[in-house]
């Protein structure tokens, strides 16, 4: 099945000059760039997509380390993207991520761990539909 998924370039892999292994990395998996957009979020934009965690002890932290400096927003498409997005990206601990995965590779901790990716459909499409407009998705 086709599917989108949302994808961030966190603010850790930016700073390193990181964009490119990882959109390679995305794109060797044969998922497709159907939007990317650079921009830095304000508290309020990274409260609001974070809002799930609210209650979790990491929240505050998680705001100020992805309002820190820029991230690449990005919408892939493919078949079962979201699974394969997931699988590219390893475990959110870096520590327990597979070999060769973006965070294996790339991610500094577990919060600095580099990328974002949708993890169901639902949230996919509620993540899309805050962070990009109808018309940025072009294929
Ligand atoms: P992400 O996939 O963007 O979803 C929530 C983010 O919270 C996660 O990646 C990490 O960047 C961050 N985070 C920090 N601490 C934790 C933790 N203990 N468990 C899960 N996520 C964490």
């Amino acid at each position: 099945m086709t599917e989108r998924t949302l994808s961030i370039i966190k603010p850790d892999a930016t700073r390193r000059n990181l964009e490119g292994k990882i959109i390679a990395k995305i794109q060797e998996a044969g998922l497709k760039i159907a939007a990317m957009k650079r921009k830095r979020w304000t508290r309020y934009e990274a409260e609001k997509f974070y809002e799930v965690h609210k209650e979790r002890p990491f929240y505050n932290d998680l705001v100020e380390f992805m309002t820190s400096g820029p991230i690449v927003l990005m919408v892939l498409e493919g078949e079962n993207a979201i699974a394969k997005y997931r699988e590219v990206m390893g475990a959110t601990n870096p520590e327990e991520a597979a070999p060769g995965t973006i965070r294996a590779e790339f991610a500094e901790n577990i919060e600095a761990n580099s990328v974002h990716g949708s993890d169901s459909p639902e949230n996919a499409e509620k993540e899309i539909a805050l962070c990009f407009d109808g018309a940025e998705i072009v294929g």
